[in-house]
């Protein structure tokens, strides 16, 4: 799978992409238009658990997706994911170099998010320059664990209520992953 993602956007010829297509997805740069579709994810509070409060408002929402595509592109650049044109989820370098993703709840368990860090990793270090990639996770966030260390991500260190999610102090597993 990784192989054969990272191929299909360099055959493609995308150097800085606007597109990147895989075996099921196709991820896009973020545009403001997402924000709707993205407030699902933001508003769930189940798929928020190991991040931070819900958004409240669709305002959250709409925020958090303009502070994203204003900021520079050589510190953020996320990108949207669709599947058969569907808006499910997100991906991509927040603040470089550090990594973030979420997908919709009912897409979880699908191996939607391998398929779309196994283009995006390689496109992302290629494009930005990023010799190394971080990520801060909730060391009770299993699947996000799993995934990081599939991509060959490491812990350098574990924080100890050193996150404040909005509602709570928690702790705080930080990886690293050099290309
Ligand atoms: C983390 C997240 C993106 C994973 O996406 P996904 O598409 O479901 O992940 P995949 O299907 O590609 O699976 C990745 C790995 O996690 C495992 N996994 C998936 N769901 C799991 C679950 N509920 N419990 C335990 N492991 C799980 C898979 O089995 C796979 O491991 P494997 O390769 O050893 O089998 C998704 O759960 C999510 O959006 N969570 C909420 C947001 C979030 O926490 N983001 C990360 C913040 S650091």
């Amino acid at each position: 799978m990784n192989q054969t993602a990272h191929a299909s956007w360099v055959a493609a010829g995308f150097g800085v992409a606007t597109k990147l297509l895989t075996e099921r997805l196709c991820l896009r740069p973020m545009e403001m238009s997402d924000a709707p579709a993205l407030h699902h994810f933001f508003s769930d509070p189940i798929a928020m658990q190991h991040w931070s409060k819900p958004h409240a408002t669709f305002a959250d929402t709409e925020n958090w997706v303009r502070m994203t595509v204003e900021s520079p592109a050589n510190e953020t650049r996320e990108f949207t994911i669709l599947r058969d044109g569907d808006i499910i989820g997100k991906a991509g370098i927040w603040k470089a170099p550090q990594l973030g993703y979420f997908l919709r709840r009912d897409c979880w368990g699908n191996g939607y998010m391998s398929e779309t860090l196994a283009a995006l990793i390689p496109h992302l270090s290629e494009t930005m320059g990023l010799s190394v990639m971080t990520a801060e996770v909730d060391p009770q966030n299993e699947p996000s664990i799993k995934l990081l260390k599939q991509f060959g991500f490491r812990e350098t260190r574990r924080g100890k209520k050193d996150y404040f999610d909005g509602v709570k102090w928690v702790d705080t597993a930080y990886y690293e992953r050099q290309s």
